[in-house]
């Protein structure tokens, strides 16, 4: 059965000092009122918070993510960040080819598979990331742009290893803006890529997959959205940076683990 994962991705947000607070402050809420067990829980800071934030969690079963890496062990890169430096950083995670970094800094499938490929060779594992633009959407294009998207990052990547990644579905149109996908329209999109899995890789790998939503997911929606059969956690941005919130995302998603 596949398990539920929560993922916060703090994007370019906090520092050293007040994201251990929020780790930490996470850590005991979680400890405390036990929802966790069910769900996996992974906290994704920018690069220099990683040592505090790793403090933070150590001895907890909250996992650490980074949020995005280049495709080299090292070099001259200038700004860049590897996976052997995410591995030792202690994160077990990396969220590759959001849509912030397609849109921002013309992040093409073809890169976004060189380093899912990097990732998944220093056992780091790869939360990707796609969905339509409104305008793709508007234009009937949604499953089209996901459909290349999936090809494109997950190109020569065999059944194996894509059985173990995580995919997050994230329409652009949802990102930040508070309008977030309904529970219907996710699920035809996750369904869709459902499909897509079985058949380039077989019904296991299929079921196997974790498929997260995100796109502006709150205390409030989140239980509808993980009601749906084929949306197994969430990737949670703005409401990851509170501590109450994303508690109650972590609830939702245990709550709809144990219906499973
Ligand atoms: P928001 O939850 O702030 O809409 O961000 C979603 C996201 O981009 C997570 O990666």
């Amino acid at each position: 059965m596949r398990p539920y994962i929560v993922a916060g991705n703090w994007k370019m947000n906090l520092d050293a000092r007040s994201g251990q607070s929020l780790a930490s402050e996470i850590r005991a809420t979680l400890e405390q009122t036990h929802p966790g067990g069910l769900v996996r829980v992974l906290l994704c800071p920018p690069f220099p918070l990683l040592p505090s934030v790793a403090e933070a969690l150590t001895g907890s079963d909250i996992g650490l993510g980074g949020q995005n890496l280049y495709p080299a062990d090292n070099g001259a890169f200038t700004g860049e960040v590897s996976a052997p430096m995410l591995a030792a950083a202690g994160c077990s995670h990396v969220i590759l080819g959001h849509s912030e970094r397609r849109g921002y800094f013309g992040e093409t499938d073809a890169f976004i598979n060189k380093k899912v490929r990097h990732a998944l060779a220093h056992k780091l594992l790869p939360i990707i990331c796609m969905g339509e633009t409104l305008e793709q959407r508007e234009q009937d294009k949604a499953r089209q742009t996901v459909e290349t998207q999936f090809r494109g990052v997950l190109k020569d990547i065999d059944g194996d290893s894509v059985g173990n990644l995580i995919l997050a579905y994230e329409p652009v149109w949802a990102i930040g803006t508070g309008k977030t996908a309904t529970p219907k329209q996710a699920q035809e999109m996750h369904g869709f890529i459902r499909t897509l899995l079985s058949s380039t890789y077989g019904d296991s790998v299929a079921q196997s997959v974790v498929l997260q939503y995100g796109g502006s997911v709150n205390a409030d929606n989140a239980a509808d959205l993980f009601a749906q059969e084929d949306v197994d956690g969430g990737l949670i941005g703005g409401a990851s940076l509170r501590t109450q919130d994303f508690l109650s995302i972590v609830t939702a998603a245990a709550e709809a683990a144990k219906r499973t």
